[in-house]
Order: structure tokens, then sequence, then C-alpha cells
């Protein structure tokens, strides 16, 4: 189960997700690592919060076998030049936004993956392009990792757990539930639907909903199919909608089924 560290009831979920697919004879591996090629030269990759002894026994807590936490040095020595690069469906929504980040992502998993030989590994659906992108360069590079995608663990006012949440003031901190209430209005506007909506007008709608938080500046709403991420002109159920939100340089992602 790769992480980043700084760990939150969205990650243990995962681990124990883990726990259950490895079965009580196989082991768990937790990585940690904060993968810097993954932050674009903008984002908070010095200030994105570390804290090794607390991950560890969060870990060990949630019935870890191993924890793996290399050094910067071990995973990127001086003089690599090697980059593993999805095309396609990085085009979009969070690749859109952040240049490199992906590129990132696929680089680190795929030497994850060959340095833990995992049998499977598990990623959570809050990044669920991330998702995507992993599962598309697993397939394509014939890595024999199962790819498991797990729930989004919300807080109690619907606000999906992250690291970034930290960094929210009180007052962003309640206003940041915009994102899955937004979610929530598009699901109802699905379901009393006769026939599916048009997409430029139900962004239109979500657009009003979230400029209603004054501290709230949206990045993109998108309307997407699950699989191949290409967005819609129609909305029904089972599309995907994904959004991007900044409350003042944090900048929160949340996604969901319609
Ligand atoms: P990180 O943000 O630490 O997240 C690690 C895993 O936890 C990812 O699969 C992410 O989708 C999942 N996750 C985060 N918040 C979650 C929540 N509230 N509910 C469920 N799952 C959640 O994502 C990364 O790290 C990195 O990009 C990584 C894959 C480790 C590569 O560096």
């Amino acid at each position: 189960m790769p992480t980043m560290g700084s760990l939150h009831a969205g990650h243990l979920s995962l681990i124990q997700r883990a726990r259950k697919i490895a079965g009580p004879k196989g082991t768990v591996i937790v990585s940690i690592f904060v993968n810097k090629i993954q932050f674009d030269p903008s984002e908070d990759y010095r200030k994105y919060p570390r804290n090794l002894k607390r991950d560890i026994a969060l870990c060990r807590e949630c019935g870890t076998d191993i924890v793996f936490a290399p050094s910067e040095a071990a995973i990127y020595p001086e003089g690599c030049s090697t980059f593993v690069v999805e095309s396609r469906l990085v085009k979009v929504m969070e690749g859109a936004s952040r240049p490199s980040h992906f590129r990132g992502v696929t680089t680190i998993v795929a030497k994850l993956f060959n340095i833990v030989q995992p049998d499977a590994a598990v990623f959570g659906a809050k990044d669920w392009q991330q998702s995507a992108v992993v599962r598309r360069m697993s397939a394509d590079l014939n890595f024999p990792v199962r790819i498991v995608v797990a729930p989004t663990v919300r807080g109690r006012n619907g606000l999906a757990l992250s690291s970034r949440n930290r960094y929210l003031t009180t007052a962003e901190h309640e206003q940041a539930t915009i994102l899955y209430n937004t979610i929530r209005a598009a699901r109802v506007a699905v379901k009393n639907a006769a026939s599916p909506l048009p997409s430029v007008a139900l962004r239109r709608k979500l657009i009003r909903l979230v400029a209603q938080q004054c501290l709230a500046k949206l990045d993109y709403i998108e309307f997407f199919d699950p699989k191949t991420l290409e967005s819609v002109k129609r909305v029904s159920r089972g599309t995907h909608l994904a959004l991007a939100v900044f409350f003042g340089s944090t900048r929160l992602i949340d996604n969901g089924r319609l």
C-alpha cells in the first residue's frame, strides 16, 4: 500500500483492506515516501507533513508487517534519468492542472512495484484519476499486480480526509464541506431528472453553488466516464463527477459516482 505518510483514517482503511487481501499468512507492506517529483515546483513538497514515528505506530496498529520508508537517495540516486509516463488519461483534470504530477506518480509506483513485487496494491477512490492512471500503467507495462481501489473515507461533515486538510483555517475547514456538498447536489439533480442532464447546465448550477462559499476558488468540475475518464456531454446515473477547489493556496479534490 503506497503512501506519502502523514497517515490518517483514509490510509488506515486501505491498510486494513490490504490486510484482508493478504490474509493471515500474507505480508502487508506499507511504503512511506514523499515523492518530490510528483509535486509541481510551486507546490508544497517542503512543507508536506512528515511524521515517520507516528506513522510507523499507526501502521503497526492496523496490521502492517513491513514499513518501507526509503531515503530520497535510495529511490532517486544521482544520475537517474528514466521516467514512466502514461500519455492519455493524464491529459484532463489533475493532469491538466498539475503538469508533471502523474509522471511522478507513475514513475514512483512502477519503481515500488519493482522493488516490493506485490501481488496486489491498494489505492484510494479519493484520487480517482490516479487509480485509473496507475491501473493503465500497470496493464500497459505488464506488471503482475492486482490493482484494488477502496472507498473514500470522510470526516463527519463529509469532507474527504486528506493530509492537506491540516493546512486549512477553521473557516476554510467549514467551507471545504462544499466539495462533498457539490457531489451530493449533483446526485440529487441526476436522481430527479427524467432524462440525462446536459453537463453544461449542471456545471453552471454547481459553479454557482461553490461560489456561495466566499473562501472557495474553483479549479475545475468535470463529468466523465469512470473507466475511460472521457468527459461526457450528458450526465446520468453512473457518470462520475470530480472537482478541485482552492482555499488560499491549499488545493482540495474530491469525486463521486452520480
Ligand atoms: P497519499 O496522498 O499519501 O495517499 C496514499 C493513498 O491513500 C492513495 O491511494 C490515496 O488515494 C489514498 N487516500 C488518501 N486519502 C484517502 C481517503 N480520504 N480515503 C481513502 N483513501 C485515501 O496518493 C499518494 O499518496 C501518492 O500519489 C502515491 C500513490 C503514494 C505515490 O507517491
